[in-house]
């Protein structure tokens, strides 16, 4: 399969691209407009690859989607490119409606004008993969309670309601149009690569560093955790072998409270990390409760027996098999991590796409 992938140069995308590169045969071309969040760096591993092609542009600008999908001739579209971070939205929530919104739109309908045109078996075979977030559904307060792919949607951020919108558009373009979709909602994700804007890698760049560790409000905000490689697995089965029209939620059966969380990632650093900052006893002690997130959901918990019943998908990764590796990955590769904190990761794009001319 030709395999288009929006938003490649993420954290889970970037998971995505090297998991099929690595795992499968099938060509790769990563669609990305290489926001702050995108990071050319994270594919170093499989860069040079010939199943692999990257293309800089905006799912927004639907005419270089539409050259893109008629040049490359996808036989599946997986989209992960998003604003995808809670804060920033409440802080902007405008780049949010543009890309997750308009964004989803543009490339709905660039698709649409592209397998219309295909032969009929081409047509039936084709997918367009749309990949979400559980926090649609909103928040649990209940502690037995999951979401079902029927739950009802109930987004709180501009986040969660713009990835609510997107999921909207792409029932719409199956129910109207007959595109063959599949629609994924996925629980939080952690593990290598992630942008350390996010509660687990900014936890251990900061400790690492003798910074306070910010935790919101009391700390008591449970998330379902799930290790990316999981996710991209999952990704993959859906892409392949998931019915057309239908959801999967998908998660990793690892409910964690963010305070335990961090405390984890603080257990772990006493173990693993080589030496503490200077007059730091104990990594927990940089614990630093702040001022809670306006809106935040209290729980989210995923119930993924569908994609395991029907796909036969599980987690391999337990959340503390995954953490450590996790940890261990920041401590093997600080060189990454500064690289993204002193911005300098951006200025390497033409570097990367200048290597891959040159060995192309
Ligand atoms: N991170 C999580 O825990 C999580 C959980 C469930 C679902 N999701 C969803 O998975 C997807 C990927 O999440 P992530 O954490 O990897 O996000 P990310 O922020 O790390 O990456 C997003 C990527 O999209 C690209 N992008 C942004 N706007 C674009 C545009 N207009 N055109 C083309 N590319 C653009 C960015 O450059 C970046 O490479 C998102 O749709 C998100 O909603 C994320």
């Amino acid at each position: 399969m030709n395999i288009l992938v929006t938003g490649g140069a993420g954290f889970i995308g970037s998971a995505l691209v090297r998991h099929l590169i690595e795992n499968t045969d099938h060509d790769v071309l990563n669609f990305d407009k290489l926001t702050y969040a995108g990071n050319l760096e994270s594919l170093q591993s499989i860069v040079t690859n010939t199943r692999y092609e990257f293309v800089q542009a905006d799912i927004v600008d639907q005419a270089e989607v539409l050259a893109v999908l008629n040049r490359f001739q996808p036989h599946a579209i997986m989209h992960l490119a998003a604003e995808s971070h809670v804060d920033r939205s409440i802080d902007g929530p405008s780049e949010f409606i543009q890309t997750n919104i308009v964004g989803t739109y543009s490339l709905l309908e660039a698709t649409r004008s592209y397998w219309s045109k295909l032969p009929e078996a081409e047509r039936a075979a084709f997918r367009f993969h749309h990949i979400s977030t559980d926090e649609v559904y909103g928040d649990l307060h209940g502690v037995d309670d999951l979401f079902t792919e029927t739950t009802p949607y109930a987004p709180s951020s501009p986040y969660s309601a713009s990835k609510a919108a997107s999921d909207h558009l792409v029932r719409a373009w199956h129910r109207t149009y007959g595109l063959p979709v599949v629609i994924t909602n996925c629980s939080n994700n952690y593990g290598p690569f992630h942008f350390p804007e996010k509660l687990i890698p900014l936890v251990i760049l900061n400790a690492l560093a003798g910074k306070p560790l910010p935790v919101y409000g009391n700390g008591l905000q449970v998330r379902d955790w799930l290790f990316v490689e999981d996710h991209a697995r999952a990704l993959f089965k859906v892409v392949t072998e998931g019915a057309v029209g239908e959801t999967y939620n998908i998660g990793g059966h690892n409910e964690q409270k963010n305070i335990d969380v961090v405390r984890g990632i603080c257990a772990l650093l006493e173990e693993l990390a080589p030496e503490r900052p200077a007059g730091v006893a104990h990594f927990a002690d940089l614990i630093t409760y702040v001022t809670d997130r306006p809106g935040h959901d209290m729980r989210y918990a995923i119930d993924a027996s569908k994609i395991e019943r029907e796909l036969g998908w599980t987690p391999e990764e337990t959340f503390e098999s995954g953490l450590r590796k996790t940890v261990q990955w920041y401590l093997d590769n600080l060189d990454w991590c500064r690289r993204v904190q002193d911005g300098s990761y951006q200025g390497e794009r033409l570097g990367f796409s200048d290597l891959k001319d040159l060995i192309a």
